[in-house]
């Protein structure tokens, strides 16, 4: 049985499990409608208009998951990915960390918190997927698509939230039994063979991605030297993927 909190408009889904984990259960999700402030990874904002998107956050305190914390985010954006495969939406890529783009445009971004004390309590993976929303007006860092703009018809948010929360729990559980998704998840590697312009320990360097790792940090080629990135080390700054 899931576990789900729906609220009509919140501040962030994310905010409220970093509120409340203490008090909820393991695989609970959060879900809402409208976030007065939503948030994205780097400290930037996430803009959806009311209703038409699907906003939700889970909870994760399962000590072996929380271990495997690089697998959980890569994996998250696996089993969206596979999702939106099943609406027949075609070219669809990973770009490392987390993102789920369509060609070069992005329908879905993964913001994965943490909660510390002495240890990590608990780990939160906020998802924010573009669904029935075909107008955006804010200056995005990158260009926006929605599964309605893809698929030109409305998208039920009820039923793809079900589908989803069912794929992420069985996908959790697959990594629970150690199952070796990096096949599968570096198929799908859109930075693969690019160069891009990388902030790296704080300089712009113009980088070539060799590609997505085992361990998913990204291996990139910088003054001819191969060097693994982890996730908190590397934004990128170029409009293109
Ligand atoms: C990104 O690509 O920058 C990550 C965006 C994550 C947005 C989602 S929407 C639900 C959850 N609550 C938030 O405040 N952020 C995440």
């Amino acid at each position: 049985m899931i576990k789900e909190i729906y609220f009509k408009t919140i501040d962030s889904t994310n905010a409220y499990l970093k509120r409340n984990y203490d008090r909820l259960d393991d695989f609970c999700f959060v879900s809402a409608d409208e976030q007065s402030s939503g948030r994205g990874r780097q400290k930037r904002i996430w803009y959806s208009e009311s209703g038409k998107n699907l906003l939700f956050s889970v909870l994760i305190k399962d000590k072996d998951l929380i271990d495997h914390f690089e697998n959980l985010s890569i994996v998250s954006a696996y089993a969206i990915l596979k999702v939106l495969e099943g609406y027949g939406i075609r070219d669809l890529g990973i770009k490392w960390p987390n993102d789920v783009y369509v060609g070069q445009k992005k329908i879905c971004g993964i913001l994965l918190e943490s909660v510390s004390s002495a240890q990590i309590d608990c780990l939160i993976i906020g998802i924010g997927i573009n669904v029935n929303q075909t107008v955006f007006p804010e200056a995005y860092l990158t260009e926006p698509v929605s599964m309605k703009g893809l698929l030109k018809k409305d998208i039920s948010i009820q039923k793809l939230k079900k589908e989803l929360f069912e794929e992420l729990i069985a996908c959790f559980e697959r990594i629970r039994r150690k199952e070796d998704f990096y096949p599968r998840i570096s198929s799908y590697d859109l930075l693969k063979g690019k160069t891009v312009t990388a902030e790296i320990d704080g300089r712009q360097e113009e980088v070539i991605v060799a590609g997505i790792c085992p361990d998913y940090s990204l291996q990139v080629v910088c003054h001819n030297e191969k060097i693994c990135l982890r996730s908190g080390e590397i934004s990128f700054h170029s409009k293109e993927v």
